[in-house]
């Protein structure tokens, strides 16, 4: 799903950087992507996505009750 709309950026890609390039906050994915930098509404999803991620790496597994977010 694309979390960006802006910059084209995914939540698959903003996964794969939390774990190759040790992303953890939404500055670091701005720098590294783009992603927040222009109108900032994906901004909430990407912090989203990057806290679950890490949430998953530490073997916090999400019960997913709801949908992830909608940019
Ligand atoms: S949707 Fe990400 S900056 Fe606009």
């Amino acid at each position: 799903m694309y979390v960006c709309l802006c910059k084209n950026v995914t939540d698959h890609e903003i996964r794969r950087l939390v774990h190759s390039r040790g992303i953890h906050t939404v500055r670091q994915l701005r720098n590294e992507t783009g992603a927040t930098s222009q109108c900032g509404k994906c901004a909430r999803c990407a912090h989203q996505v990057i806290k679950d991620e890490l949430a998953e790496l530490n073997g916090k597994t999400m019960a997913w009750t709801a949908p992830l977010c909608t940019p």
